[in-house]
C-alpha cells in the first residue's frame, strides 16, 4: 500500500515514521509513505498557500490551487483521496478495515480556518476523527495511517487484531502479566489453570461484561 500525505508541516511526521511498528512496516516494504509539502505547489511568488476569506471573518483559508495541484500530481486511476475534516464521516475500525484494501491513499491535511470549499470537488471522501477541533489534519492523518498500517498483512499478527475491541461489536477482554500478585491484586485463577478452553470461555464472558459496562451501544 502507498499513502501520500499532503501537509504544510512535514516535520510533524518525523516521530511517527521513525518509531516502532510503523518504522518496521516501512523498512519491510509493507507500506510506502510519502510526505508532500503542498506549499511547493503554490503559484504565488512568495509560496503563499492561504488567504483571507471572501465575505470577511477571522483567520486564513487554504487556497484551492496548491492543494488541488498537489493532489493531481500524485493521483492515479486507483487513488482514494481523503480530506481530513471535522465535518467528515466519523472514523471507525470498520472504516480502517475498508481502507486497508485500497492500493493508494492520498490524505489531505487542512490547517488554519480550513480549506476553500471548492477543494471538496477534488476528493473521494471526507473523514473526521471525532467531534472536536484540532489545529490541523496532521494528527488525524497519523491516526488514520496508523490504524490502517497495523492491519496490513505482515505488520502485526492477525490474531492480535482479530480479537481486539470493536472487531466483534465487543470490547477486548482484560489482560494480565507478571507478577501474579501486584499490591494485593491477584491475577484471576482461571488464567493460571492452563485449561485453554475454559480460558477462552472466560475471556468471551469478560468481553461481554466489559462491553455491557463501558459501551452498551456496541452490543448487537
Ligand atoms: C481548525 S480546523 C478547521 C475547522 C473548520 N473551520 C470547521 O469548523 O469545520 C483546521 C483543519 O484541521 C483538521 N481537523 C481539525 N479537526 C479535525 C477532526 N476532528 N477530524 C479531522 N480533521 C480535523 C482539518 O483538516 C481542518 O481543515
Amino acid at each position: 500500500m502507498k499513502i501520500d500525505i499532503l501537509t504544510l508541516f512535514p516535520n510533524m511526521f518525523e516521530g511517527f515514521l521513525n518509531e516502532s511498528i510503523i518504522k518496521r512496516a516501512i523498512q519491510k516494504g509493507l507500506v510506502e509513505i510519502n510526505i508532500i509539502n503542498f506549499r511547493e505547489f503554490s503559484k504565488r511568488n512568495n509560496k503563499q498557500v492561504d488567504d483571507t476569506p471572501y465575505g470577511g471573518g477571522s483567520g486564513m483559508v487554504l487556497m484551492a490551487q496548491p492543494i488541488v495541484d498537489a493532489i493531481e500530481s500524485r493521483k492515479k486511476t486507483d487513488s482514494k483521496i481523503i480530506l481530513l475534516s471535522p465535518q467528515g464521516t466519523p472514523y471507525t475500525q470498520q472504516k480502517a478495515l475498508e481502507l486497508k484494501k485500497e492500493k493508494h491513499l492520498i490524505l489531505v491535511c487542512g490547517h488554519y480556518e480550513g480549506f476553500d470549499e471548492r477543494v471538496r470537488n477534488f476528493v473521494s471522501e471526507e473523514i473526521s476523527i471525532g467531534d472536536y477541533i484540532l489545529t490541523g489534519g496532521e494528527l488525524p492523518a497519523m491516526v488514520i495511517s496508523d490504524s490502517i498500517i497495523r492491519l496490513i498483512d505482515g505488520v502485526i499478527k492477525k490474531e492480535s487484531y482479530e480479537e481486539e475491541s470493536f472487531s466483534n461489536h465487543l470490547l477486548d477482554y482484560p489482560t494480565f502479566t507478571k507478577p501474579e500478585n501486584f499490591r494485593g491484586l491477584q491475577v484471576p485463577e482461571i488464567l493460571l489453570s492452563g485449561n485453554h478452553q475454559k480460558i477462552a470461555e472466560w475471556r468471551k464472558q469478560e468481553q461481554i461484561k466489559n462491553t455491557m459496562e463501558k459501551r452498551k451501544d456496541l452490543l448487537k
